[in-house]
């Protein structure tokens, strides 16, 4: 679309893994590649929303933040074409977030599913458990609004966990624009990644993810092929052999397989189980799941090392991101304020 503004963000809280890869970053750099002059491209990190989960060692954090950029290069996406930056960087995104959060209802924000996850809270009647969770993480859709919503984005990429924040955004800028009778605020559109979920390796019930403290569930882009194999070799499948179909209900550990072949492949659902049809035996299958992952991730792997070499080249492009940013961020909050009657 024209005059577009395309934003998206991902959490430096570990390496990245295929869930990301397939549901964010890969979309990403499609996008970059199709990018026309009109349109604004915003990549970050949401380093701020970072510290909303079991907070990281500072060091580690600090290595993570370096991570996030260089990988996030090294999928292939241009520093000339997107703005990459560190969602800290710029401080209008913690201001928009205190101007929106006077407009986010506690109910609203009640409904949203992840922070329940996060926090491991079933029983809501738990007044112990829920007064140990912090502001920050409930809070944490209403920073995700402000991000998007500060660049006036019109088109946010994201895997489909983040649908509902995303539906949160689009009611706090209806509800801002209604308040002060204006269109300021654009109606962001979700862009779904095309690859469903990705989940665990270990427990197909749970999606993959970074927080995931057994690291044999996760498949990191960095990973080495002796790694992947090792990792897909212990995914969690099941007895029946001989064929290899998708069937998420009760086949969860292969239907995650395909659903990553699909994905990687770029084929439908119905083309990986044509061209595994010949595999009879669970060794063969996850050898060619192996093959496949290892032929993706290969070159960004080892980009990535290359990258990670370079420290002062993601801290300049970083900043330069950050720069041109906070140049859209600083006028749009003006505004904002300005229609305010600050
Ligand atoms: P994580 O949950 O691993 O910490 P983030 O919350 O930083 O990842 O999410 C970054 C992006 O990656 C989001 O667009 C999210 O929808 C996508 N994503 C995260 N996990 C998965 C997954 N398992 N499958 C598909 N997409 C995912
Ligand atoms: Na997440």
């Amino acid at each position: 679309p024209k005059n577009a503004t395309i934003f998206s963000m991902i959490q430096p809280t570990g390496k990245f893994h295929l869930g990301n890869y397939l549901g964010a970053v890969r979309v990403w750099k499609d996008i970059a590649d199709l990018k026309d002059d009109g349109t604004t491209l915003l990549f970050g990190t949401a380093d701020l929303h970072a510290i909303t989960v079991p907070k990281p060692n500072v060091k580690e954090f600090r290595e993570y933040r370096t991570e996030a950029i260089a990988s996030i290069l090294s999928i292939g996406i241009d520093p000339e074409k997107a703005i990459v930056f560190h969602q800290s960087r710029v401080s209008q995104h913690a201001e928009l977030h205190w101007l929106l959060s006077s407009f986010a209802s506690m109910g609203s924000l009640n409904r949203m599913t992840q922070w329940k996850s996060k926090s491991n809270i079933n029983d809501q009647s738990d007044d112990t458990a829920l007064g140990a969770i912090k502001l920050g993480l409930f809070a944490y859709p209403v920073l995700q609004a402000a991000d998007i919503l500060l660049y006036r984005s019109t088109h946010v990429p994201v895997g489909d966990d983040q649908s509902q924040h995303l539906e949160l955004t689009r009611q706090l800028s209806n509800t801002f624009n209604a308040f002060y009778k204006t269109k300021y605020f654009p109606m962001p559109t979700t862009i779904l990644a095309p690859t469903k979920k990705i989940l665990s390796l270990s427990n197909p019930e749970k999606k993959m993810s970074k927080s995931d403290l057994n690291q044999k569930s996760v498949i990191y882009i960095t990973d080495a092929p002796d790694v992947i194999a090792k990792k897909v070799k212990r995914a969690v499948t099941d007895s029946i052999s001989e064929s290899f179909y998708y069937d998420p209900v009760n086949r969860p550990g292969i239907s995650n397989l395909i659903n990553t072949l699909s994905g990687v492949q770029r084929v439908s659902i119905e083309e990986v189980e044509k061209d595994i049809r010949h595999i009879k035996d669970h060794k063969n299958f996850k050898q060619y799941v192996t093959d496949v992952l290892v032929a993706e991730l290969t070159p960004s792997r080892e980009r990535f090392h290359h990258f990670m070499k370079n420290p002062d080249y993601l801290h300049q492009v970083s900043e330069e991101g950050a720069s041109k940013a906070s140049e859209i961020a600083e006028k749009n909050i003006t505004e904002v304020k300005r229609i305010m009657g600050f």
